[in-house]
Order: structure tokens, then sequence, then C-alpha cells
């Protein structure tokens, strides 16, 4: 697990501070940060000299190393002062755990740049995903580099060391969707659901292959046919809410799709390890949920098992009978995700009351298409609910556009010998094809959100908190955003 372990806060003035690398802001408008200023008064005007030269700007992203008697001191960018927002502080700060590990510096510093406490959580996120590496299957440890702790200097803000919280969160969520199908099995995302219930003082249930089939899960156990690999259904329950509802999260646990015998081709199917990162979207939440211990109830579901091919698996053509009794043509076998979802969301409809229900997948090679790696798609039931994700994306940079859940749509999934098939019209609004076949299996008058994440949870243009090849973690700070943590 390489991420920071700690963030120290220290209150200090230039000449005693002790690190080998101390980090400071500079805005657009050639404004120096209170450090800055301080270090600039101190040692003739460094910094001013620098901004004269040109090589200091202040623009977003900006880095430039000074050495001032002999300490390192990166100075870097932070935009213009009135636009500062937290996406600019998380990024920044991320850069500077990313320039400690580049330069193998161990001792660092950050200044804490921030204008209100928003701000704060945001640097103690940036500063632990900025660190994250996945270095677990590389075997010569001399080349690699891991930085254990960041002190931010001069603030006294806990909303750092939430932000902390979260951040690891976020990195033990990266770390599990980052293993390998043989290591992040069904059996390993239920041990770490484990993990999450001891810490978080939480309920934990797992069903296993004979039992949720007995108790009519028929999508889930019709996908898991053709594994040997022991399936699970997963379920977290945190309750610290007193009567409140609870807020029901779903998250795909498919942790490798070959596609079954509507077999996927070759190429970049390896990255079908990755098809579990709704799961991991999920327990991140429940990770952040055990430590930071809020006033909530909340219910983790994580149907979770491989989509491989052979003498057992489903085929074309079956129908399979889901958790809520409805029958579902299976037309591509491809499409398990909706499949083993169904048996989830109609497990949540009938067992809670709950608030709202928000569902996070992999579900579609369509969502990559529509928006790239830069945005999730989002379809739900509940105007209100709806606007309360857009909201919270805004808060925490976390894009999600809006798909529509119309009739014509809703019509495409219908079969003609079944309730429903498992796919729509072909090559026609996939994504959307998705969210109306799930619609079909959660309960009337239940707020529900469907998350198609296939686009962000991996993928994305790597950036300072952003590692190359790597899980994103993508939706765990918007949802936290939604319950208010
Ligand atoms: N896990 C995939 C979706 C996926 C594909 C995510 C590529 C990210 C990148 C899902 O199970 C799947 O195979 N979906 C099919 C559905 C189709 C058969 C209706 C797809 O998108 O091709
Ligand atoms: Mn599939
Ligand atoms: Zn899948």
């Amino acid at each position: 697990m390489a991420y920071i372990s700690k963030i120290n806060q220290e209150k200090n003035e230039w000449s005693k501070i002790d690190s080998d690398l101390i980090a400071v802001g500079i805005f657009e408008e050639k404004i120096l940060t209170d450090l800055a200023n301080q270090i600039d008064m101190e040692n003739d005007k460094i910094l001013t000299n620098a901004i004269k030269t040109g090589d200091l700007k202040g623009k977003v992203g900006e880095q430039n190393l000074i050495y001032v008697n002999q300490t390192r001191v990166l100075v870097v960018g932070l935009g213009k002062k009135k636009k500062l927002n937290p996406d600019t502080i998380r990024k920044a700060s991320g850069s500077v755990s990313r320039y400690a590990i580049k330069q193998k510096i161990s001792s660092v510093s950050i200044e804490c740049f921030c204008m209100d406490s928003i701000q704060c959580q945001a640097m103690g996120e940036g500063l632990v995903l900025g660190s994250y590496q996945f270095n677990n299957y590389k075997t010569d440890k001399s080349k690699l580099f891991e930085l254990d702790s960041v002190t931010v200097l001069n603030s006294e803000s806990e909303m750092i060391q939430k932000g902390f919280k979260i951040g690891s969160s976020i990195c033990d969520a990266r770390d599990i969707a980052n293993h390998p199908g043989n290591i992040t099995t069904p059996t390993r995302l239920s041990e770490f659901a484990k993990e999450i219930a001891d810490e978080g003082d939480m309920n934990l249930k797992v069903f296993e292959r004979e039992e949720f089939t007995e108790m009519g899960m028929g999508a889930l156990a019709g996908v898991a046919q053709g594994t040997n690999e022991p399936p699970k259904f997963i379920v977290l329950e945190y309750n610290k809410g007193g009567d409140s509802k609870p807020i029901v999260l779903v998250g795909k646990g498919l942790t490798f799709d070959a596609g079954g015998i509507s077999i996927k081709p070759a190429a970049s199917m390896d990255e079908m390890k990755y098809d579990m990162c709704g799961s991991s979207t999920v327990l991140g939440i429940f990770k952040a949920i055990a430590k930071l211990k809020p006033s909530i109830n909340a219910v983790c579901i994580v149907p979770s098992t491989e989509n491989l091919l052979g003498g057992n698996a489903y085929k074309p053509g079956d129908i399979l009978k889901a958790y809520n009794g409805k029958t579902i043509e299976v037309l591509n076998t491809d499409a398990e995700g909706r499949l083993i979802l169904a048996d989830a969301l109609s497990y949540a409809s009938k067992h809670y009351e709950p608030e709202y229900i928000l569902d996070f997948a992999t579900l579609t090679g369509a969502m990559v298409i529509t928006l790239g790696h830069i945005a999730t798609g989002i379809m739900g039931t509940d105007e209100k609910l709806i606007e309360k994700v857009k909201n919270s994306a805004e808060n925490t940079f976390e894009k999600v556009w809006e798909l529509p859940l119309w009739p014509e749509f809703l019509k495409q999934v219908k079969s003609e010998i079944a309730d429903v098939k498992n796919i729509g019209a072909a090559r026609q609004a996939g994504t959307i094809a998705g969210g109306a076949f799930l619609k079909e299996f959660v309960g009337d008058n239940i707020p529900w959100v469907h998350f198609d994440i296939a686009g962000t949870a991996w993928g994305s243009e790597p950036n300072s908190i952003n590692p190359k090849g790597s899980a994103t973690g993508w939706g765990i700070r918007l949802v936290l955003d939604m319950m208010k943590i």
C-alpha cells in the first residue's frame, strides 16, 4: 500500500522549518502566499526577483524550484486569487507529493494557503492522492520511493485530517481495483468489507452461492454459473443515524469480465479486471464512513462474481428469474453487470426503506464513447435526487451528465417471451438501455440514481492526483458530499 500514512500539522516560521522541501504558493496576480512572502522578505527578495525574470507566473499547474540557503523551496502556481477553489488546491497539493516522490525527498512541508476549511479538506485529500502509487508487483524495491508523511505548515484546521481520511479511503479503493482478477476475487472483496465492518462498527452479511441462489437471486446465480471462484453477495450496514431512513449504495463487483459465452475480443480484455470498480467505489465510501463515523444510516450492497465461459456458463437465450420475481431473457451474456445489479437493487428495495438508492457500475462500453473519460453518465427516477447529485458533482469536481430515461427507451428492454431482456435496440443508446433495464428492479417510489462509471473509473488522463494506468476511485468524494460527511 503506497500512500502517505499521515499528515503532520505544525506552526512554524521560515527559519525554523526543518524540511528538505518546502512548498509555498503564488497567485497569477503575482501575489505571494504568507510563507512565500516571508521567505522573500528574509532572503533578499529572491522570489520577487524570480517573478521579475518571468519564471514565476502563478499559473495553475506551474512548479518552480528555488534554492534558498540550501533549502529547496517549491513555488506552486495557484491561478487567480479570486478563483482559488478546492480543485486547484487539491491538484496543487497532489503535485507537491508527486514532486517529492520524483526527487526521492522524504521530508516535505507545504504551507497551508487555503482560504477556508473546505479548501483545507481538499489539501488533505490532494496530498494523499498525489502520493498514491501501485508498486505491489515490482520486486526490485531499490528503484522505488514511497513518501511516508507530509507536514502542513501554519494550519490548525481539523479539515486537513478529514481530507487525509477521505484521501486514504480513495487510495484503498484504487488499490483493491488495481490488483488483478486473481487477487481481487469476490472473496477478497468480502474480506475488505470485513475490515471495513470491524473498523466502523458495522454489520456484515455475506451470502454464498447456495444461499443467494436459494433466496431467489437467479440473475446473480446465472452469471456466476460459469466460474469456480466462489461468488458473494455482500451487505454492509452502518447504523448511527437513529430513526432516519438509510441511504443504500450498490456497486457492481464483477472481478473479471470475459463476456461469458458472448466472449469479448482479446485486445484489452485484461482491462476487465477493473469491472469491479463500482464495488470499490461503494466500499471506499464505507471505508471513509468507518473512519469518520458520521450520524447516518447507510447500507452498502455488492453482488460479486466473475463472468467466464465454459461448460457450466449461462447461455444466450437463457431465462433467469431475479430476486423481485421478474424474468429476464439473456440475449447477450456480456451484459452481465445489469443482471447482478438486478438482484442487488431488488434486495435493497425489499429489505430497506431507503431514503434513496445510488448504484455504481462500469456498465457499458458505450459510456466511454458518449463522454470519454471526462464525466460519468447518470440516470434516475427522482428529479430532486438528480439535482442533489449534480450539486455534489459541482462541489467535488467529479463531473456527471444526465441521460434521459424516456418511455421510448424503457420499452426497448421489454422481451417478447420474458418480462425484460438484458439488451436494448441493437447499437443504439447502449448506456441508456442499461439504465432502463435497472429501473425495472428498483422499488416504486424509491428515489434512485444509476452512475455508469465505465469511462471515469479508470483510463482517465493522468494528472497530479490521478496516476497513469490506475483506477481512480471516482465518485467517493461526490457521495460523501451528498451525505454531508
Ligand atoms: N464491463 C462491461 C462494460 C465496459 C466495457 C466497461 C468496456 C468499460 C469498458 C460490460 O459488462 C459489458 O460488457 N457491456 C456490454 C453490454 C452490451 C453487450 C449490451 C458492452 O458495453 O459492450
Ligand atoms: Mn460484460
Ligand atoms: Zn462487465
